[in-house]
């Protein structure tokens, strides 16, 4: 059966689009939505014909936003890529073992922000991407799939990104399958 996936983005949404063009048989995109009515990733997957929404307002009136339009399209799976709000407890309840997330490193190393510049500080050899469950706890759920690559001497926050960001696009959409057919 083909599970339905709704994404949450706050900006260009290269992983989303990574998601979108991976699925098939095993999941499609039913929904992607923005806190932020700009962000250039809506505008994008609307062009592909998916259904859209933002909804810039208090996180409360947001995510009942969310959650409403996410069930009305018959989604199961909620994928985060690049959302930069905290969900609410109560709506991570609703969705429990239902959103994952993509994190710029190799968990548990690195939660939250500046991963890139934090990793290179710290004189580690290798960086890379996970992907997880979504709990309350930020960035802590269960790891479900990490691809590394190498730190190079020279390497800045930017250029490190860019290199992990390529893998992210091969990741997400392979462990989102796995995950959705398990
Ligand atoms: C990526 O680095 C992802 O790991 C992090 O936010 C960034 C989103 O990029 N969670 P994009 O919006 O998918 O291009």
């Amino acid at each position: 059966m083909t599970a339905r996936v709704g994404i949450l983005i706050s900006g260009r949404g290269s992983n989303m689009q990574s998601l979108v063009r991976a699925a098939g048989d095993a999941y499609r995109v039913a929904l992607v939505a923005s806190d932020k009515p700009d962000a250039a990733g809506l505008t994008w997957a609307a062009e592909q014909g998916i259904a859209t929404l933002a909804h810039p307002g208090k996180r409360a009136d947001r995510e009942a936003a969310f959650d409403a339009a996410l069930r009305d399209a018959g989604v199961e799976v909620i994928a985060l890529a690049g959302y930069m709000r905290l969900l609410s407890d109560d709506f991570v309840a609703r969705w429990a073992g239902r959103i994952l997330n993509i994190h710029p490193s190799l968990l548990p190393l690195y939660k939250g922000l500046d991963t890139h510049a934090r990793a290179i500080a710290a004189g580690d050899v290798e960086a890379g991407c996970s992907v997880h469950v979504v709990t309350e706890e930020l960035d802590a759920g269960e790891v479900l799939g990490q691809a590394r690559v190498p730190i190079l001497p020279g390497d800045t926050a930017e250029t490190l990104a860019e290199r992990v960001l390529a893998v992210e696009h091969s990741l997400y959409p392979s462990v989102l399958a796995e995950f959705v057919t398990r």
